[in-house]
């Protein structure tokens, strides 16, 4: 039976891309997409998801948009990374369906109250929406089927030398999540960095046709780093999280202990990991099977590009 999925994300180049995943893989059932506030703001991850839908052909999927603001703080956006609209040089036509009536906390408690034990929740984006319905409804923890993260990280940041995005855009709430009656998978940085699309990628990702030319391509290339002289590809961080439900096996994983830090002057937000807790609170991913992800992600983009006109 299929996994069902729910996607809470700030697309955002590499969300995008996760959504396509979600929506590409015969394995997987998408429930529903609710937005957040994050790479940019939340009108333009809101739209984007919208557009994204429409253009994919995921009508019958509900969207509901969710907090524009972290819970504590500043909003800290991405537009540098993922351009002033969030989606790179994807020019998408403008959505016409409407999103859910529901803000996007409700929507996640009704959806897993009515599923109990069957929607893996995934959380690319900060975790502001996440924190928000544990807080309103601290059992939602125990009625995911599994909590997976794109965030956090065990060596460095990126956002800062010791902060990955998503977590520093909202500390207080990844401190909350973390803090749930649940098991976290941390899909972080270390990980993430090992998914790259390098160049032998993007030249057999570049054969699928309309959908590489208007979206994979546009997404997966935008951001050229001139100034590393390691540039080995983007790294397409939420993809992996997506895919770590769908796909364990390609993943090697250790139980870890995870604590956020929530107000160093140069630490806010950093994950701090220990790998020798007796009580872990998450399951780190630490190992990726290059090969076999890269195989599935363009098996899964291959279906869809082929009923893409
Ligand atoms: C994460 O931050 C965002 O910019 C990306 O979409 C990804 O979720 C990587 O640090
Ligand atoms: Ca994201």
């Amino acid at each position: 039976m299929a996994k069902k999925i729910l996607l809470d994300c700030d697309p955002g180049l590499d969300d995008a891309l996760a959504l396509l995943l979600a929506h590409g893989d015969p394995d997987i059932e998408l429930v529903g997409v609710t937005t957040v506030g994050g790479n940019v703001g939340l009108q333009r991850t809101t739209s984007n998801a919208l557009a994204l839908r429409e253009y994919l052909h995921f009508e019958s999927v509900p969207i509901a948009a969710g907090a524009g603001e972290p819970l504590v703080g500043d909003t800290r956006e991405a537009a540098h990374v993922h351009g002033e609209s969030g989606l790179g040089n994807a020019h998408l036509p403008e959505p016409t369906l409407p999103l859910d009536g529901r803000h996007a906390v409700d929507f996640i408690i009704d959806s897993l109250r009515a599923s109990p034990g069957a929607i893996h929740l995934v959380a690319t984006g900060p975790l502001t929406n996440i924190a928000l319905a544990l807080r309103q409804e601290p059992a939602i923890a125990r009625l995911a089927a599994s909590f997976t993260i794109m965030g956090g990280s065990f060596t460095r940041g990126n956002a800062t030398p010791a902060a990955e995005f998503n977590i520093y855009a909202d500390p207080e709430a990844a401190s909350v999540v973390f803090a749930a009656d649940w098991e976290v998978v941390m899909v972080g940085l270390d990980l993430t960095l090992q998914a790259r699309a390098t160049g032998p990628v993007v030249q057999r990702l570049a054969t699928l046709g309309v959908l590489a030319n208007e979206l994979i391509l546009p997404l997966a290339t935008y951001w050229v780093d001139a100034n590393d002289k390691n540039w080995d590809g983007q790294a397409v961080h939420d993809v992996c999280a997506v895919a770590h439900v769908a796909r364990p096996d390609l993943f090697a994983s250790r139980p870890a202990r995870v604590e956020v830090e929530k107000r160093g002057a140069l630490t806010s937000g950093m994950t701090v990991v220990d790998f020798d807790s007796a009580y872990p609170n998450a399951s780190v991913p630490v190992a990726l099977d290059v090969a076999g992800f890269w195989a599935y992600v363009e098996h899964v983009y291959g279906l869809v590009a082929a009923h893409h006109a």
